[in-house]
């Protein structure tokens, strides 16, 4: 399998895509989207899948219509990518709001269509969303970062083998595992044992993969992973992984409780890895346009190094003593997060 899939070339026209243009129509924005710019949308939409079950189409636009009435930020970039005429576009901003790790599937060219059907081919149609999954900063960042990790995985692998105990990776908030599916990572129950954690109940572990996940060495769990710093598997790990997590995360409980809880599960020569999201106009577009969650983000790397140096500072004077490694998102011309990999230090 290609590591380095639909990166190529690897570095993009950051300027493609007009986030801030958005965020400022819908920032100066005092009333509902304007009544005609609505309705040519909706008669558009309704007219490019008229081949489409009207009460199918009608749930999907009953759960976009007051976005794009609320917010002519989003209403123009719909416009302006033809997202209304996508098959793909709608159902993919739902999940953005309901389940992002389904979401992130569009950075491969991979979601539900408008009648709910899984499509894993995407990038090969005319649609009009191909462009923005080979564009879009958020995806470009999300490809490097599950190759990163895929890497990051084959390395401990490779280290532990030999060993009389298994390899054990650890991934909290796991999503739909995509650094083993994407990215040319070969689980096997010979050489590694994966311990996989999401609360989001719509991911069935058993339609990831195409054998059963446990005979892969895959345990995947529902629930919140916090409740698992007791789970006896969770221990002696020699990766744990938050991938696209720590955001979602308030500072002081990241500190406090979660990586102290992780120092405790890793092995001596275990790594924790973990990622930071970068404020940068592509995640305001996100954070404004896409109906994202607001985070409190880094102004910059610098800014999110220092973030990361200062919670590490503290740790260490509590006896929790990490190292730690800082690779920035290169496959954008603007870096829209940080990877962090930090060790033990004995
Ligand atoms: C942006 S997605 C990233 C998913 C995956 N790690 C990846 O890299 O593709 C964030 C995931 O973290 C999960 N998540 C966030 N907080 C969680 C928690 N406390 N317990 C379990 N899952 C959590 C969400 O359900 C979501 O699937």
């Amino acid at each position: 399998m290609l590591r380095h899939r639909l990166s190529d070339p690897i570095k993009r026209d950051y300027q493609e895509i007009e986030f801030a243009k958005y965020v400022a129509i819908h920032k100066g924005q005092t009333e509902p989207t304007d009544p005609d710019f609505f309705t040519k949308l909706k008669e558009e939409y309704y007219a490019a899948h008229s081949s489409i079950e009207q009460s199918k189409l009608n749930k999907v636009w009953g759960l976009i219509a007051p976005k794009i009435s609320e917010n002519r930020g989003l209403a123009e970039f719909t416009n302006d990518y033809q997202g209304h005429l996508s098959d793909y576009f709608f159902p993919w901003l739902i999940n953005v709001f309901r389940s992002p790790a389904t979401a992130l599937e569009m950075s491969y060219g991979a979601g539900p269509d408008l009648n709910e059907d899984w499509h894993d081919d995407i990038l090969s149609t005319e649609d009009p969303i191909v462009p923005f999954i080979k564009d879009d900063p958020a995806f470009v960042y999300n490809r490097e970062r599950q190759l990163y990790v895929a890497d990051l995985a084959s390395s401990v692998v490779d280290l532990a083998a030999g060993r009389e105990d298994l390899a054990k990776i650890v991934d909290f908030g796991s999503g739909r595992l995509t650094w083993i599916r994407n990215h040319g990572f070969i689980p096997s129950k010979d050489r590694v044992e994966i311990y996989a954690f999401d609360q989001d109940p719509s991911i069935k572990p058993d339609q990831l993969f195409s054998s059963d996940p446990e005979e892969l060495g895959i345990r995947f769990k529902h629930g919140n992973f916090t409740a698992q710093f007791n789970n006896p598997d969770c221990r002696n790990a020699d990766l744990i992984i938050l991938g696209g997590v720590v955001s979602y995360i308030p500072a002081a409980k990241f500190i406090d409780g979660i990586v102290p809880a992780i120092y405790q599960l890793l092995n001596d020569v275990g790594v924790f890895f973990f990622d930071l999201q970068i404020d940068c106009p592509c995640y305001q577009h996100s954070m404004d346009i896409l109906s994202w969650p607001k985070f409190d983000l880094p102004a910059s790397t610098n800014e999110a190094i220092a973030r990361v140096e200062e919670w590490r500072k503290n740790l260490w004077s509590s006896g929790i003593k990490f190292s730690a490694e800082y690779t920035t998102d290169t496959y954008n011309e603007l870096p829209s997060g940080i990877m962090v990999t930090m060790q033990k230090v004995t």
